[in-house]
């Protein structure tokens, strides 16, 4: 007999992989993915910490399953992820019928620890990575591994575009951040297991490679005092055929070197966009967050980026209302923000994370109303910025990867017709949305843009060669 699973993801790339992974070696026990809660016999799901509403959001979906698992006690349901690392048992206070809470590190256990609950119903399983003190560190690495070859096309939101881990953890400690606790010390993965496993996944079909790490471009592999770097992976993945984009996140910005600057710019496939989160604007509010740089560190970097890479896309994320955060520093993050004219930021209200050393040492004094309106304030400076910075696209010819139908396509349902609302990438990160026909997607074409707004070009597909038939917008370049 079949058994159905029902898997539930937040929080950010890295979580998207992890899941395809689970669902990958539940597969090869005979599982079938499943929507609805109700069909499952077993519901897993996949948690972020970084801020507490995705942990309340868990709990409450969590809460939803009460019922259903009084009704049904041979469903199996777990929590896995850096909220079950970070909780740990108390999860089986706050929700007694969760049977299995297991850490990103142990992720490989789960179809075992499944089939342990179902041979002894009733049990509460455990399976959690060592804590970063109090043990000798390769244990606490080993505690953390993830597996990572198995890969699953059809768990990904396009079969052509996936995301390969080359590093795992984090190391820098910002004090406001839970990840160096829940995903454990740094660690580079060997670079011939990350290059098999891009081969792997360009033979079935993969396009577009996204490498993720915390801090990607922190990336090192010391093998026989041979260094590899993120520059030197990228020329080495770059020649794998089948393959036509990559991409990288999320940077670091003291460990943005010209060498990967040089090799944005000398191999094609790299996509021209940069993710490096700032945090703030102000050199006081970065101390108290311990980011290891100053305002003037990320000037600097930014005039390497645009003085080697004029082209590319910058975007950033920020975290407004830091302890004792206060409106001149805030200012200061607006100015940064005008300054660099981030394609887009990510902008966040400081939410205090038990365990981490900003929740032990500093108050989070900010009142909630005056977050919100800070995130307001720099949403609204950010998109215009986002909305004058795509103007120039007006009437240009981009290329982009065609990625699926758009979100429109998917609200509506429209499955049916051949014609319909796609969406694709350009080679800066940029979205477009366009009519076309369904057998475009996967496939990198031209588009003429047509209209903007601050998140999204329009465009019309650019038909060459097909006489008679004129391009819908005049092409400028
Ligand atoms: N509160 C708010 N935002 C946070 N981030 C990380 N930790 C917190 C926190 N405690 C943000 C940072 C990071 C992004 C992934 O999440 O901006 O870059
Ligand atoms: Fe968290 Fe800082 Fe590491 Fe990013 S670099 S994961 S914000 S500790």
């Amino acid at each position: 007999m079949t058994k159905k699973l029902y898997i539930e993801t937040v929080g950010c790339q890295m979580n998207m992989l992890d899941s395809e992974m689970v669902v990958a070696a539940l597969r090869r026990q005979g599982y079938e993915l499943t929507h609805s809660t109700d069909d499952a016999d077993t519901l897993l799901f996949n948690t972020c910490s970084v801020r507490q509403h995705a942990e309340d959001k868990t709990y409450s979906a969590l809460g939803r399953l009460r019922m259903a698992k009084q009704e049904n006690p041979q469903k199996v349901i777990g929590v896995m992820g850096c909220m079950a690392q970070k909780d740990q048992k108390t999860i089986f206070h706050r929700a007694p019928y969760v049977d299995l809470v297991v850490g990103p590190g142990q992720l490989h256990q789960i179809p075992e620890l499944i089939e342990q609950i179902r041979r002894q119903p009733g049990t509460q399983l455990t399976a959690l990575s060592l804590d970063r003190k109090g043990s000798n560190v390769d244990d606490i690495k080993r505690s953390h591994e993830t597996f990572d070859p198995l890969r699953d096309p059809t768990m990904r939101p396009t079969p052509f575009q996936a995301y390969l881990r080359i590093q795992i953890g984090c190391d820098k400690f910002c004090t406001y951040c839970i990840v160096p606790m829940t995903r454990g010390p740094e660690q580079g993965r060997p670079p011939a297991q990350i290059i098999d496993e891009a081969r792997v996944l360009a033979d079935q079909g993969c396009k577009e490679i996204t490498l993720l790490g915390q801090t990607v471009n922190s990336y090192r592999h010391e093998d026989g005092g041979k260094t590899t770097r993120l520059s030197d992976l990228l020329l080495s993945l770059h020649d794998i055929p089948g393959l036509e984009r990559l991409k990288f996140v999320t940077n670091y910005p003291k460990d943005m070197t010209d060498d990967l600057l040089q090799a944005i710019r000398d191999l094609p496939k790299v996509s021209h966009y940069l993710h490096v989160p700032a945090q703030s604007g102000s050199d006081d509010v970065l101390k108290r967050m311990k980011r290891g740089y100053t305002v003037g560190d990320y000037d600097e970097m930014m005039s390497r980026i645009r003085e080697t890479l004029p082209e590319v896309a910058v975007s950033s994320d920020f975290i407004v209302g830091f302890c004792g955060e206060t409106e001149e520093e805030f200012q200061l993050t607006v100015e940064m923000v005008e300054r660099h004219r981030f394609k887009n930021s990510f902008i966040f209200k400081y939410s205090e994370r038990p365990g981490t050393i900003a929740s032990k040492l500093r108050p989070d004094d900010v009142p909630e109303d005056v977050k919100k309106r800070r995130n307001n304030d720099l949403l609204a400076v950010q998109n215009r910025i986002s909305e004058e910075d795509n103007q120039p696209f007006l009437g240009r010819k981009v290329r982009i990867l065609v990625e699926g139908p758009s979100k429109l396509s998917v609200k509506q349902q429209n499955d049916s017709s051949d014609l319909l609302q796609l969406t694709g990438r350009t080679m800066c990160d940029r979205i477009v949305v366009f009519e076309g026909n369904r057998r475009l997607i996967g496939e990198l074409i031209d588009v003429a843009v047509v209209d903007y707004t601050p998140f999204t070009l329009f465009g019309s597909v650019v038909t060459n060669h097909v006489q008679g038939i004129e391009p819908p917008a005049p092409i400028l370049s």
